[in-house]
């Protein structure tokens, strides 16, 4: 009878022990590398947790400068995740020295990820996690934003009337409404674009494998094949992921495409840089193909973006050749960037890590 007694007093000890193990794994503080940080990551980050309240999310953010490449990897020795942008180098090799530090974790702070190599994180059971819409406003009004820029060379008049020179030779523009719009790729963004579209009195022409019939219904728009689109549109704005391989999206503005197009078209790119063949970009541009372009990514950005060089020489960067075009504007991967879209990127990010770290289901925010 005594031995039974004690078997239940160990058998009550165990069960303390093993309930007090579940409460301290629910209380492992995740460590998160947050790399690229710019100021104004911090300040959102930051003024989240204080909004929160410190422990809310259970992470600790470390900030570090540097972006993720190769060669900075491995400064995510002893975290459990890293958190990356748009222009951070997650490529297979990285991966790899993210798993020898044991990273489980990827936290994106965009909703794009191409810069992410997939493969390696199934391969090694890394979880990504991205942020699938945070503000498709932000990058909707920065497309019409630029465009109309481009058209009505608001860039160089606004220089010329600083030097008192009110002349309007060279910033002749051309009407939207009545024009046809193109819109490529009908999610979220595309979406929000052809609303605006329509707010300008252009007629809207959409082009996305997968099309969302209940804009066709409402009369927002009408789908047509990519030909039809490229043949048609005045202006022509893209709004698609960027896919390689088979059926992707890789170069889908080529050389091809770009001779279907009308002459004195206009082109906007808030999506991704390698969806324009640059080479065939600059060519077109050269002969004089384009009322306007605006481009918020593009091919070789990723040399430039997000950083100062300001007192540095572009040599034989796409960046610098295009440049030289007047009716072209360049802005540098900056569509997402207002204070809503900021606001929105913070919670989620921080909602995907503690969803991770509690086993919850993440939702559309996983990618692997
Ligand atoms: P979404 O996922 O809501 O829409 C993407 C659309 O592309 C969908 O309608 C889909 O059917 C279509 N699509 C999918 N596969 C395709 C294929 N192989 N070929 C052509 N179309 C295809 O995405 P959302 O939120 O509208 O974003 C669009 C893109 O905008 C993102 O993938 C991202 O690259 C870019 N982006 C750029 C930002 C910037 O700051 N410049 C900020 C946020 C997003």
């Amino acid at each position: 009878m005594e031995g039974d007694s004690e078997e239940a007093d160990a058998e009550k000890v165990r069960e303390i022990l093993c309930n007090d193990c579940i409460e301290e794994e629910e209380k492992a503080v995740l460590k998160i590398a947050f790399f690229n940080t710019k100021d104004y990551d911090r300040i959102f980050f930051t003024k989240l947790e204080e909004e929160k309240g410190p422990g809310t999310y259970n992470c600790e953010l470390t900030y570090l400068e540097s972006r993720l490449t190769r060669e900075t990897a491995s400064l995510a020795a002893g975290y459990d995740a890293v958190c990356i942008f748009v222009n951070d180098d997650a490529s297979a090799e990285v991966i790899d020295i993210l798993h020898q530090c044991n990273i489980r974790l990827i936290l994106l702070r965009c909703a794009g990820f191409n810069n992410v190599d997939l493969e390696a994180c199934r391969k090694y059971g890394i979880t990504v996690l991205r942020v699938p819409a945070y503000s498709p406003y932000a990058v909707a009004e920065h497309a019409m934003a630029i465009i109309q820029e481009a058209n009505r060379r608001l860039h160089k008049a606004d220089r010329k009337v600083r030097e008192n020179n009110f002349a309007l030779s060279g910033l002749l523009g051309v009407d939207l409404h009545n024009k046809i719009c193109g819109v490529m790729g009908t999610g979220k963004i595309g979406e929000c674009f052809a609303r605006i579209a329509k707010g300008y009195g252009m007629n809207v022409l959409a082009w996305d494998p997968y099309p969302n019939q209940k804009l066709a219904e409402e009369g927002l728009l009408k789908y047509v094949t990519k030909e039809e689109l490229l043949q048609k549109a005045d202006l022509i704005s893209l709004h698609v992921p960027l896919i390689m391989g088979e059926n992707g999206t890789y170069h889908l503005i080529d050389k091809d495409a770009i001779a279907l197009m009308k002459e004195r078209v206009m082109l906007v790119n808030t999506a991704r840089g390698p969806l324009i063949d640059a080479e065939a970009l600059i060519d077109a541009l050269k002969q004089g193909k384009f009322q306007a372009v605006a481009l918020d990514v593009y091919e070789g950005e990723d040399e430039n973006v997000y950083n100062d060089r300001s007192d540095e020489a572009l040599p034989h960067s796409i960046t610098a050749r295009l440049q030289m075009f007047p009716q072209l504007v360049l802005t540098s991967h900056q569509a997402f960037f207002t204070r809503e879209a900021m606001q929105a990127i913070a919670v989620t990010t921080m909602e995907n890590a503690r969803n991770f770290n509690e086993g919850k289901d993440p939702g559309n925010a996983k990618v692997v």
